[in-house]
């Protein structure tokens, strides 16, 4: 190859992978919402430690035996490794979730990338400083269990990293209202949930709120309907 079709081939790659950059407003995508300045509103320990759980520290992945590259991805001081607080655009985990290359976006094909609404948690946490919120007062309420407004929120935070696509975690899919009713139905999902003996405690490493147990639990006793 003569030096011109060098020059010319490099130019157009440099061009292509231009274009698949998305246009970034303090180091988030045009679709990301911007927190009001002073917001403190998203709370680790229940709007973003279940997200990395769910989606990043699956077994073969960030959890405590593989720990690949290096990243545990199951608890604070982990997490932080990759976050700059205030500071999104220098945040390696924010990086790699927004990438829209396939080669570099976690989670890594074939895992559907982050949800907006969970990029949008996780960019609005990172702004408001990262702190390691506890223990928050929380908007669940137990008086709301219907399937669309409490219990597939839950499943889809905490539970759908792993038990989705093509071969979820024990073949068992929580992203469809017939797929959770059918575990709803044979006792798994509140056996797992409420950590009761002769079943595997889930989520794996942690356990949902009280109320949002207790939601799960009234949505299955009032005759888990699609509502
Ligand atoms: C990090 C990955 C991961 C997350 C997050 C996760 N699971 Fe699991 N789940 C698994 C794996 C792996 C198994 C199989 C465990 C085994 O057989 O030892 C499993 C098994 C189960 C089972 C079968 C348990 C039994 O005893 O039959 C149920 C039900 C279940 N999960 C529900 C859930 C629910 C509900 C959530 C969210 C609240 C959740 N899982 C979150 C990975 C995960």
């Amino acid at each position: 190859m003569n030096k011109f079709v060098l020059t010319f081939l490099s130019l157009t790659m440099a061009l292509l992978s231009c274009t698949h950059k998305p246009e970034l407003v303090n180091g988030a995508p045009p679709y990301i919402t911007p927190p009001p300045p002073g917001a403190n509103t998203i709370c680790f320990e229940t709007d973003v430690l279940p997200i990395f759980v769910s989606n990043c520290a699956k077994s073969g992945c960030h959890d405590a035996i593989t720990r690949e590259e290096g990243f545990q991805l199951d608890n604070y001081a982990g997490i932080m490794k990759g976050i700059k607080p205030n500071n999104a655009a220098d945040s390696k985990h924010w990086e790699l979730i927004i990438s829209t290359s396939p080669g570099e976006r976690m989670p890594p094909p074939p895992a559907a990338p982050l949800t907006v609404a969970q990029k949008d948690s996780i960019y609005k946490w990172i702004m408001q400083g990262a702190p390691n919120t506890t223990n928050c007062a929380s908007a669940c309420n137990t008086n709301n269990f219907t399937y669309s407004g409490a219990v597939a929120p839950i499943l889809q935070s905490a539970c759908t990293g792993c038990h989705s696509g093509s071969s979820p975690s024990a073949g068992i899919n929580l992203t469809t209202y017939a797929d959770v009713e059918k575990v709803a139905s044979n006792g798994r999902l509140l056996g797992s949930i409420k950590h009761q003996s002769g079943y595997v405690p889930m989520p794996t490493g942690g356990k949902l709120s009280d109320c949002q147990i207790t939601q799960i639990s009234k949505w299955i006793d009032a005759g888990k309907l699609n509502n």
